[in-house]
């Protein structure tokens, strides 16, 4: 399973790296709007820092405005990838970029019909965003579940991208039903490492060295 993180922060995206953890970046426009930088200048150094696929979305609403505007995205570097919504004119923008050898993630996904079409269309990723979904009182796990099992009964080609992660067990549900990649937020990774047990049977492995060694000094 990929672990991708999902914000525009380098200083995020460089401690997960250093901790070898990360095997891509997914950024969108409200993750670039937070760093308040140009947005194509902080693309470029997250490239230069990850050298998995970095996801950077279209804002253009029109077929030819997202493609044009993909071919500018991917002379950023070679590992970016463009996110489309899951639009009719994102998937015909899907449909001409894949062609073209542009990676492409169908974004703002919601339900398995929308997994199906945007895999039919070629997508190289595909994004449920299960935060979203369990916000409205829907249940994120069973489109999960539902979407990878299409997915795996027929060939195709796309990875499913578990978005719009909110928690920890997001990530073990996305892991349990072998989803390809999920995209974590940092606050979440840094929890991925945590339990109290953890630190409570370290304090008592080291409390318990000092003792015999005390003992052993006497
Ligand atoms: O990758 C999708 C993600 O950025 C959306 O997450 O938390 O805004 O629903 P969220």
């Amino acid at each position: 399973m990929k672990f991708f993180i999902d914000t525009a922060n380098l200083k995020q995206i460089k401690e997960m790296q250093e901790l070898g953890i990360i095997d891509g970046v997914t950024t969108n426009p409200t993750l670039l709007s937070r760093e308040g930088v140009d947005p194509i200048e902080q693309l470029k150094k997250i490239c230069e820092t990850v050298d998995g696929p970095v996801s950077a979305e279209v804002i253009g609403l029109k077929t030819e405005e997202m493609v044009k505007e993909a071919r500018e995205l991917v002379k950023i570097a070679p590992n970016i990838v463009i996110k489309i919504p899951m639009t009719k004119e994102g998937i015909k923008a899907v449909k001409i970029l894949e062609a073209e050898n542009i990676r492409t993630n169908v974004t703002l996904v919601f339900s398995q019909n929308q997994v199906l079409i945007a895999a039919k269309a070629g997508a190289s990723y595909i994004s449920p965003f299960i935060g979203r979904l369990m916000d409205n009182g829907q249940n994120e796990i069973d489109m999960l579940w539902e979407s990878m099992e299409i997915l795996n009964a027929y060939d195709f080609k796309s990875e499913l991208i578990v978005a719009s992660v909110r928690n920890t067990r997001h990530v073990v549900e996305a892991a349990k039903l072998g989803a390809h990649i999920a995209t974590i937020p940092f606050s979440v990774l840094e929890k991925m490492f945590v339990h109290p047990n953890t630190e409570k049977g370290l304090e008592a492995f080291l409390r318990d060295w000092k003792k015999l060694k005390g003992q052993l000094n006497r």
